[in-house]
This record gives C-alpha cells, sequence and structure tokens, in this order.
C-alpha cells in the first residue's frame, strides 16, 4: 500500500486534486460493510427498488406499498410504511439482547464520563416522554431543544420522537433573536433549555438567553429546564424542571407512536453562512432509512464499535451521523461536550486512547487546527484502535488529508471526505472506504444509486474536468421535504427520476472517473476574464505549502483586490519568504490573474460555530468596512487581531 508523506510540499493539479490515488489496507477490506464491488451497477439497475436494502436496516410497523411513489405534491420514500424512529434506535436492540450494550458515551467539558446503555437510553427516553406528555406534547407539535452537546440532548430528541411531535434542536451558541427566530418560524411552544454549560473550561449562562428569546415571543411557551451547572436549579415560575419530571415518571411505559414514512421526524435550520438560514424538514421513513445506510456504508458502523462525530447535535451532522445513524445501527455513540479541537490539551488523543474510538468523524478545520497545534509523538497516546477517519463540512486539501491519516489512522485507515448537505439529510458524495480508491483533496464519487453531475449556469452537465456546479439529478430517500416537492414539481417520478436535479450551490469539478473535487460555496468564487475560480481552489494551492495550516482568499468587490490570510504551524515561517512562495505557486498552479496582492498571516481564521471558515468577515476586514456583528462565530476573539494585522500590513 502506498503511503502519504505528510511533510512534502504537494503538487495539487489545477483543480486543486492531488495525483495520488490510495487503496484501503486489505485488513480494513476484510471487514467491510460493503464490499461487493457491483453495489453501484447493481443499485442503478434497480433503481429506486435498490432502496429497499436502506429500508430494510429498520423494523417497520407496517410495510411500505412502494419504495418512491409520487403524489400530487410531493414524492415520498416507503409511502404506505409506518415505523417508529425511537423502537428503531433503542426498544429494538434492548429486545435484541444488547440491553447491556453501551448506547451513549458522554464525556463532560469537566472531564466527567457517563455511559447510558440501551436498557438506560429506553429507561430515560420513556420517562421524559411521560414527562413532555403531561406538559402536552404530542403528536405534530414542534419541541425546540437548545442545549448543547449533553446526554439530555438526545434523549429528549427521541422522547419527541416517541411521542410523534418534531424536535428543532437551535445549536446552544445562538442569541436570543435567533432563538426567538427559530421558534417563532417553527410555530415552536415548547422549549427544552439548560441553566448554562461549560465552554472552553468556563461556565456560560444558557437561561438568560432563553428567558431574552420568549420574551420576544408572543407564543405562550412552556419551558422545561436541564440543571447542567446545578443540579437543582431555581425554576421560578416559567420552567418545570426536567430533572423532577425524569424522576416523577422514572419507570412510565409510553407506547410508542408509530409515524408514517412521509410523516415529518424534525425540523433544523441550515447553517447559513451565506443568506438567511432556511428551515428544512425532513421525513420518518426516507431520512432514517438513508441515515442507517450510509453510516453503515460509507462510515462503516458496527454495532460493537465506539463511533466519535464529533460535531454538535445543534447541527445536521450531529442528528444523521451523531444520534439517529448511529443508534439505528446500535453502536455506541460518544458524545463530547467540548468541540474535538478544544478537549484538554487541546487534541483528541486523550478520548480515542481512553474510549478506543473505532471510527472518527470530524470537521476538516478541527483537523486543521490540531495540525497547528502539533501531534503529540504516536508513543504517546495509542491510537491504534481508529478503523476509519471521516471528514465533513469543508473541503479538505491534500496536505491536511495526510496529516490526518498519519496522525491519527497510523497511516493506514481509510478516510472518506464526505459532502452533504442540511437538505441532503446524509452523505452524497464519498468513497466507499473498502470499494474505492481514495483521492486526497477528492471527496469520490456519489454513492450508490445517486447521479451526480456538474453542470453549468444552464444546468447542463461540463465536461470533465471543467468547474461548474454540483447537481444531484435524481431523488435519494434523505432529501429534505422541500426538495420532495420541487421534485414532484419538475414532474420526477419512479420512472422518470431525470424530470428533476436538484443543484447545490457548491462549485466542483468532476474528473472521468466521476470523482467530485468541491471547490466552495458558488458564491465564493473569483471572477477572471471569461471564468470565475473557486476560492478554494486557490486556497487548496496556498495550504498545501509547507508550514501553511489553512488560508482563506476573497477579493474585494469595489478595488478587486485579492487577500490570502494564511495561518501557519507552530514555528511559523517567515513572513517575506511566504509570501513569495504563496504568489509563486498561484501563478503557477492556478493563473497570475488570481495571484493574491496581500498576504496577511494571522493565528487563526474565523471560523463559524459550524467550523466553516467566514470569508465574509475576512472581506469585510479588507475592504475597511467594519465587520459588524461577530456572534455568528466560534472564535470572535480573533476578529481584533486579524483587524490589526490587516491594518498593519497596510503601513
Ligand atoms: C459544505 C453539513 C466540501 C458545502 C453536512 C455544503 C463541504 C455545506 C463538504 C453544507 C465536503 C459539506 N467538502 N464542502 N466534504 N461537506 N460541505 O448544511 O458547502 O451545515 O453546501 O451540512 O457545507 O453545510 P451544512
Amino acid at each position: 500500500m502506498s503511503r502519504g508523506d505528510p511533510e512534502a510540499d504537494r503538487q495539487p493539479t489545477r483543480s486543486g486534486g492531488s495525483t495520488d490515488r490510495l487503496c484501503p489496507p486489505d485488513w480494513f477490506v476484510e471487514t467491510a460493510n460493503v464490499s461487493d464491488s457491483d453495489i453501484r451497477a447493481r443499485f442503478e439497475a434497480n433503481w429506486p427498488g435498490c432502496w429497499r436494502a436502506a429500508a430494510d436496516l429498520l423494523d417497520w410497523d407496517t410495510p411500505y406499498d412502494s419504495v418512491l411513489s409520487a403524489g400530487d405534491d410531493r414524492l415520498t420514500w416507503f409511502e404506505g410504511g409506518a415505523l417508529k424512529p425511537s423502537v428503531n434506535c433503542v426498544d429494538r436492540h434492548v429486545e435484541a439482547g444488547r440491553k447491556n450494550a453501551v448506547a451513549l458515551r458522554w464525556i463532560g467539558a469537566a472531564g466527567e464520563r457517563e455511559s447510558l446503555t440501551y436498557l438506560d437510553l429506553q429507561y430515560e427516553v420513556e420517562a421524559v416522554a411521560a414527562g413532555l406528555r403531561t406538559l402536552g406534547v404530542g403528536p405534530g407539535n414542534v419541541v425546540t431543544l437548545f442545549m448543547p452537546n449533553v446526554p439530555e440532548l438526545p434523549v429528549t430528541m427521541l422522547a419527541c420522537a416517541r411521542l410523534g411531535a418534531l424536535h428543532n434542536v437551535v445549536y446552544a451558541g445562538f442569541s436570543a433573536d435567533e432563538l426567538a427566530d427559530r421558534m417563532e418560524s417553527a410555530d415552536s411552544e415548547y422549549l427544552v433549555t439548560c441553566d448554562g454549560y461549560y465552554r472552553r473550561g468556563s461556565a456560560v449562562g444558557q437561561r438568560n438567553t432563553a428567558d431574552s428569546a420568549r420574551l420576544r415571543l408572543d407564543a405562550d411557551v412552556t419551558g422545561v429546564l436541564v440543571g447542567r451547572l446545578d443540579d437543582d436549579p431555581h425554576l421560578g415560575r416559567d420552567y418545570h424542571g426536567y430533572g423532577a419530571l425524569r424522576d416523577e415518571f422514572a419507570g412510565a411505559t409510553v407506547e410508542p407512536v408509530a409515524r408514517e414514512a412521509g410523516d415529518p421526524l424534525f425540523v433544523l435550520y441550515t447553517s447559513g453562512t451565506t443568506g438567511e438560514p432556511d428551515q428544512v424538514t425532513h421525513a420518518t421513513g426516507g431520512y432514517l432509512s438513508y441515515a442507517a445506510w450510509t453510516a453503515m456504508a460509507v462510515l462503516d458502523i458496527k454495532p460493537q464499535d465506539t463511533y466519535w462525530c464529533a460535531a454538535d447535535i445543534g447541527w445536521i451532522t450531529g442528528h444523521t451521523y451523531g444520534v439517529y445513524g448511529p443508534l439505528a445501527l446500535g453502536t455506541t455513540t460518544l458524545l463530547h461536550e467540548s468541540p474535538a479541537d478544544h478537549q484538554a490539551g487541546g487534541h483528541p488523543w486523550t478520548s480515542i486512547e481512553r474510549e478506543s474510538v473505532d471510527v472518527f468523524y470530524t470537521a476538516p478545520t478541527a483537523v486543521r487546527s490540531m495540525r497547528q497545534r502539533g501531534a503529540p509523538p504516536s508513543d504517546e497516546y495509542d491510537r491504534s484502535s481508529i478503523r476509519l477517519l471521516g471528514t465533513v463540512g469543508e473541503p479538505i486539501d491534500p496536505t491536511t488529508w495526510h496529516w490526518y491519516r498519519e496522525h491519527l489512522g497510523g497511516g493506514e485507515a481509510p478516510v472518506v471526505d464526505t459532502w452533504w448537505q442540511t437538505e441532503t439529510g446524509g452523505i452524497v458524495v464519498a468513497t466507499l472506504p473498502a470499494l474505492d480508491e481514495m483521492q486526497p483533496g477528492s471527496a469520490g464519487p456519489g454513492v450508490p444509486g445517486l447521479s451526480v453531475d456538474v453542470v453549468d449556469g444552464a444546468g447542463d452537465p461540463v465536461a470533465a474536468g471543467t468547474e461548474g456546479t454540483l447537481a444531484v439529478s435524481r431523488p435519494w430517500p434523505g432529501m429534505c421535504r422541500r426538495l420532495a416537492v420541487e421534485a414532484r414539481a419538475a414532474g420526477a417520478d419512479a420512472d422518470s427520476p431525470e424530470a428533476w436535479r436538484y443543484v447545490t450551490g457548491d462549485r466542483a469539478t468532476r474528473d472521468a472517473d466521476g470523482y467530485v473535487t468541491l471547490l466552495g460555496r458558488d458564491a465564493e468564487t473569483i471572477e477572471m476574464d471569461e471564468t470565475a475560480v473557486g476560492t478554494a481552489v486557490v486556497e487548496r494551492v496556498i495550504s498545501s505549502l509547507d508550514g501553511v495550516t489553512e488560508a482563506g482568499v476573497v477579493r474585494v468587490s469595489e478595488t478587486g483586490e485579492i487577500a490570502a490570510y494564511v495561518s501557519c504551524e507552530r514555528n511559523h515561517p517567515d513572513t517575506d519568504a511566504l509570501t513569495e512562495r504563496v504568489r509563486s505557486r498561484v501563478r503557477k498552479e492556478v493563473s497570475p490573474a488570481v495571484c493574491p496582492d496581500r498576504i496577511v498571516v494571522v493565528p487563526e481564521l474565523p471560523k463559524t460555530h459550524s467550523g466553516k471558515v467566514m470569508r465574509r468577515l475576512l472581506a469585510d476586514v479588507v475592504s475597511g468596512h467594519g465587520y459588524g456583528d461577530t456572534s455568528a462565530l466560534r472564535n470572535p476573539e480573533v476578529v481584533g487581531e486579524i483587524e490589526t494585522v490587516t491594518r498593519e500590513e497596510e503601513e
């Protein structure tokens, strides 16, 4: 097997992909969940019937009549079928004799460690469901959950699902206005929140934010308060105590509500780096089937695994691959209160060793920040339990990809770069780890059964290697309701799936083998004479330079000036020399037309809460407009320094 050399200055190709292709090791292939090499052909030959394979991973109370049916106003996957999501994620594993298997292991920011077996989880979910039921929660109600990664969050999600209510998880770092907007637009009259939580070692209050949001709402909201900082928080008139409800209903039996396949399971707002956040609703049958199938096929999750998805449950990644996918498969899902790059000591190795993590799934930003801090020597922490690594959320450059595989995967574990969105419900583009060669920097082909294309402005597929917009040219079970409606309006059904195409808004190229390389959002492009180049293409070339961990490239619209913000490894190189290297590499690898006018070295790039580089803010800083509100940022403290360095550099 060939191995990557993480330290080398790599030579990316024009589209930013690296030329090396790597095979998974034999030991991985031997035990992989999916290893039949004709799976894509079989799925193609039997579309949409192939998706029975996903539905078969679940228990259905009523079998479905058709795999994909076209109703008057939308498509429905597994129409006629009824299922109980909380039974699929909890009770059935207990009944199958796995009551003592750990479902959820939680590591608190203060180092606490709690384990819930599947039996414990069932007990908790039923008690909380019984409590919520007495407060009036029932089928179709929307319950807003405003909490960080604490065990009460997945428990309450599953309790809502048990009652046939929809959860609406709002990321815990959002402001009162953002919470109120999301409650209002989701028509939610129930709020489960907490007194506070720990972030980067300090206690953060949460209740005041929730209280301010409630003041803004006209609706009479029923509140439930989890005591995270204080076991017995003062409740006042506005809240019922989560702990008291749970204790009161401990041991209760709550008959789960069977949901029709097309009934909504939850609502969630997109992370919205550009524009307003959109409300996304996912249907019970299609979403859950697709979550389980992709977790099984792409992330290779097995029931005996300890699996760590480092995303916050406040985002879709935490929903699909932190909660629903892994629990449907009956595995142990590891939940951390702190993000992967903010663990004690700033790295995830302690938990990987202590919990013997098999599969680790995180964002490229987190990997870059680990890389920036530097990995401990490999004999210091045992990372040999890792079988598979995954990334999601942003393009990963080849240099970071190789670093990840070397330092977390022992140089051998396969890495899957998974592309998808809140709207897609689950992974759309990725390699199947035992079957497809890995190409660092390129996410890979569409998952089996999906038809992935790169299209031009008119919606027509472009030639291999040409930049365009990523599109999915056929429905799939994880598609959100809005897409199911749009597909139907466009005339798509089981016989004419190609009548509709979902244009994703992400720039990409596709090579002759069908491998897709993502180049950032459509909005993040630099116009050249005749064409546009994704800023990610330039960023990737810069990040491939030795010593550089991350780059954010923006163009100031008024002046046309291109600025590259660069962060470096600890022993960071001489800035003048770096500037020269950046310029000459961009000129050579991309085009002199996009060579940055300014290179600004900063300690960290500004990131959103979901870990995406906030380029809009860099553009504001460089254009001197002032950067306004920074509450959407995960690291607002770096903005002042970015501004200072930018201005100093101008002098
Ligand atoms: C970006 C997260 C490159 C992309 C699951 C997409 C990626 C947006 C990748 C959706 C990837 C996600 N490579 N870019 N592997 N995965 N993205 O809704 O721009 O929070 O449109 O869903 O993240 O973000 P969202």
